[in-house]
């Protein structure tokens, strides 16, 4: 029925433009929730935010209330945060501990950490009934797959679909980057996360991140200033501190120049944004570090680890990824204007504290709510979002570089000097209209 009172998803999407509905309808909205985001893998957070049984956070996957949690065994379960009695929300806060179970807060019924029912009071109650133990109806309902890759736990609604590795697709690049460059091989999250609510379209977030041409342009006042202060300390001083370089490079990285880089796009709406900022500085920091990784992995597997050259993973429907510095950003559609992003970092394991410092920097300085960076990126999500509005115009335009992209090996590149490509959104809105065609 919802179908077909939605204009013609076939129609919504060219290869270079999208029409307007896609970001504006509220009924596509449902329907991306049922088609993409309670079907496909969606990252729900990281084994080290709870590292002990009975540990659990709540999460959104599509319109669904879930939660992860480490059971006693130490395995991860993610169920709906639901209680199967009369609904009663499971889990009202955040995150925390059940302890030996949850027990809910309305008529005491009491579920394993697996979701399993437990206890009922005065079960007898029940006697006769269609009610009781064995009946799953009476257990937390479980997501449907769970799968870790790394230590990132991701769940499926659906029981049907490829595996998350295979989902992941090259992007899984995102997680190997990050967890290689820590000398024990993994990562941990740094509690907590900055929430911010986008009053925009979730399709708008993901389409920025990889969008080269917007930096130089809507970050140019941040990176000026902060290119200003870096001359003047250097002058002073000699040198400066590599967090200046992360919000003046916004300044010195011109447009000219983010045409160099290049977009790698594959099915899925998965990109890689390859290059962009140098990270191998000879301060002595980065010194202490590359000699614990070399001691760690041997020179040979130290400097592939170090050369990998992406600087931004996006993991479409969800996550975007910069992995050399341990920053991850997961989107949570909550309504067709409305979008939830959870901005996580973390801490690269047998690491030395400058470098998680390092780390910190960036997060604080570039995907935090508080820095410019991302308050310039929200206020054009915004404008974008209310200009979508207008009937001035049906169609949202993605042909920079249109027809020029290369297709090789099953993935698609921006052409040479055409870093400021469109291909990724394009790439995106393809997977899109893939998901929606079901
Ligand atoms: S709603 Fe949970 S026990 Fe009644
Ligand atoms: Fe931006």
């Amino acid at each position: 029925m919802l179908r077909e009172s939605i204009p013609d998803l076939t129609k919504c999407v060219e290869p270079d433009r999208v029409r307007r509905e896609v970001y504006t309808d509220p009924q596509i909205f449902e329907l991306e929730m049922q088609r993409i985001h309670e079907r496909v893998w969606i990252y729900c957070g990281h084994e080290s935010q709870i590292p002990k049984a009975g540990d659990y956070y709540t999460l959104q996957i599509g319109r669904q209330p879930m939660l992860m949690v480490r059971g006693s065994d130490g395995r991860i379960s993610v169920l709906y945060n639901r209680c199967p009695h009369r609904g009663n929300m499971m889990c009202g806060d955040r995150h925390g501990n059940a302890g030996e179970f949850f027990r809910c807060s309305y008529h005491a019924w009491t579920f394993k950490h697996d979701g399993k029912l437990r206890s009922i009071p005065m079960d007898s109650a029940y006697a006769g009934t269609r009610f009781g133990k064995d009946n799953p109806d009476c257990s937390m309902k479980r997501a449907a797959r769970v799968e870790n890759y790394r230590g990132f736990v991701f769940a499926s609604l659906s029981p049907e679909g490829v595996s998350l590795k295979e989902f992941l697709g090259e992007a899984i690049v995102a997680f190997d980057d990050m967890c290689d460059r820590s000398p024990e091989g993994e990562v941990e999250v740094v509690p907590n996360c900055f929430r911010v609510i986008q009053h925009s379209n979730w399709k708008i977030f993901l389409e920025n991140q990889l969008d080269a041409l917007h930096p130089s342009v809507v970050h140019q006042s941040t990176g000026r200033a902060a290119h200003d202060i870096e001359k003047k300390i250097a002058s002073q001083t000699g040198s400066t501190p590599l967090s200046y370089h992360m919000l003046s490079a916004f300044a010195t990285v011109t447009i000219d120049k983010w045409d160099n880089f290049q977009t790698l796009n594959y099915p899925g709406g998965h990109s890689v944004l390859t290059g962009y900022m140098g990270l191998r500085p000879q301060d002595p920091d980065t010194v202490a570090y590359d000699k614990i990784m070399i001691k760690a992995y041997g020179q040979k597997r130290f400097e592939e680890i170090v050369g990998v050259n992406i600087h931004h993973v996006i993991v479409y429907p969800g996550l975007s990824v910069q992995s050399p510095l341990q920053q991850l950003r997961a989107v949570r559609p909550l309504g067709v204007d409305r979008t939830l992003t959870e901005i996580w970092h973390f801490r690269l394991k047998g690491a030395p504290e400058a470098i998680y410092r390092r780390s910190l920097a960036y997060y604080n300085l570039v995907n935090s709510p508080a820095t410019l960076i991302n308050a310039d990126d929200l206020e054009n999500f915004w404008k974008c979002h209310q200009g979508l509005a207008a009937d001035a115009g049906d169609w949202v335009s993605f042909g920079r570089h249109f027809g020029r992209d290369i297709e090789k090996d099953g993935h698609v590149e921006s052409g040479p000097n055409m870093g400021t490509s469109e291909a990724p959104m394009r790439g995106q809105m393809k997977a899109w209209a893939e998901y929606l065609r079901g």
